[in-house]
């Protein structure tokens, strides 16, 4: 039987991280997969999380099953801090999931349970996977225009004009904030022009939020999803926690679905526990217990919520050192959207050619479509970087 396999395409950034791994030169630069490591190149436990892991192992009288939706308190605690007071909490359904995957996944079987005539309508670009396990679920496609290589900005006219094309009932795949590969990011008056031609169209929001925490701030990198979630009837929220909480191997993650009113919720909530047993019935609890637990203890709570801030400046200091560095050596400010854009990523916008010399003749490793992991650089490299971006543009 297993004969008949055959071989799968490989996840490019998942081959990315094996490729630099087996990298023995020294110096060697990691960009590519969107974990966050502080300047010394560590992905640390967050305080919070050691904290309540000590808590946890000291108070928890059991590991018998959760219910299929995974803890009630990880629920409630998700969908304050995603949805704050924008929706009746009556109205929203949710499952704990294995990671922000696992909530996509979810979303996009509800989807296909819901109404299998629907298109996705992913950005171009979007995180490779949404549209790995879209075709993987045979399910109908659609990319809509989103980013301007050539300004590294939005092209926004582009991305109405296709939405606009759409179909009453598909769905529109947007990222929450910090958008995953480019780090361009919609301003709230363009998401109310989006959510004017959705409406206009009859279509239905789905949201991928991995990364809240890690644009503006935790509200603000929330305004979008709250937006959306007031506009429609209907809206699916996949959110994670990996990134924020960094629990990421602990997969931790929510799918959310907002229904128009709480008997459609409780339709919503049967539909999602379904899929949960079909998938793989009980959703991890780790992580989802030291978040809820993080989230409704105020010391904790503001104890994760500095680290998190102190995660995100760093972050930004970097894009302000990376965008001027660059200005400085290629005497232009072509790459000054790396200080405007939000979050882990940013888009370069370089050939695959230079992004492959970037590895051969500079140890530096990134995506293929140039998307760059911010938290990977430090105040000492980010000058190598520079250097090396404009050594290689300059061929
Ligand atoms: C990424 O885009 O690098 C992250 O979301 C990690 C992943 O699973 O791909």
């Amino acid at each position: 039987m297993l004969e008949n396999l055959s071989q799968q395409p490989a996840d490019k950034i998942l081959a990315l991280m094996a490729q630099y791994k087996a990298d023995e030169r020294p110096g060697k630069i990691d960009l590519g997969v969107g974990v966050y490591k502080n300047a010394e190149g560590k992905t640390p436990v967050m305080r919070a999380i050691k904290a309540a892991e000590r808590r946890l192992v000291e108070e928890q009288e059991s590991k018998s099953y959760t219910g299929l939706a995974g803890d009630p308190a990880f629920a409630d605690a998700m969908i304050e801090l995603v949805l704050g007071d924008s929706v009746a909490r009556d109205r929203v359904a949710a499952i704990a999931t294995p990671g922000g995957t696992g909530a996509c996944r979810q979303g996009f079987e509800l989807v296909r349970l819901a109404n299998p005539q629907a298109t996705v309508w992913v950005s171009n670009p979007t995180w490779p996977n949404h549209v790995s396990i879209l075709k993987f679920m045979d399910m109908p496609q659609k990319a809509y225009r989103y980013f301007d290589d050539s300004t590294g900005g939005i092209d926004f006219d582009g991305m109405l004009e296709d939405l606009a094309g759409a179909k009453a009932g598909d769905i529109v795949l947007l990222h929450g904030c910090c958008h995953n590969p480019t780090g361009a990011n919609l301003t709230l008056d363009q998401i109310d022009e989006v959510i004017a031609v959705m409406e206009g169209k009859g279509l239905v929001p789905m949201i991928d939020i991995a990364y809240q925490g890690f644009g503006d701030g935790l509200d603000a990198d929330a305004a979008v999803t709250r937006r959306v979630a007031t506009a429609f009837d209907n809206v699916l929220i996949a959110a994670s926690c990996s990134k924020n909480f960094g629990v990421y191997r602990e997969r931790t993650g929510i799918l959310m679905a907002i229904s128009k009113d709480a008997d459609e919720a409780a339709l919503s909530q049967q539909n999602m526990n379904y899929l949960n047993r079909q998938n793989y019935s009980f959703p991890p609890d780790h992580g989802a217990r030291c978040v809820s637990m993080i989230l409704s203890d105020p010391e904790l709570r503001a104890d994760w919520q500095a680290e998190l801030e102190e995660v995100r400046l760093g972050m930004l200091e970097l894009r302000k050192q990376l965008a001027d560095e660059l200005r400085r050596l290629t005497n232009s400010d072509a790459f000054d959207f790396v200080a405007e854009h939000r979050g882990m990523f940013s888009r370069l916008g370089l050939s695959p050619e230079q992004v492959e010399t970037l590895k051969t003749d500079h140890a530096i490793y990134m995506v293929g479509d140039s998307r760059i992991n911010i938290a990977g650089l430090n105040k000492d490299t980010v000058p190598v970087l520079a250097r090396a971006i404009a050594e290689v543009i300059g061929d």
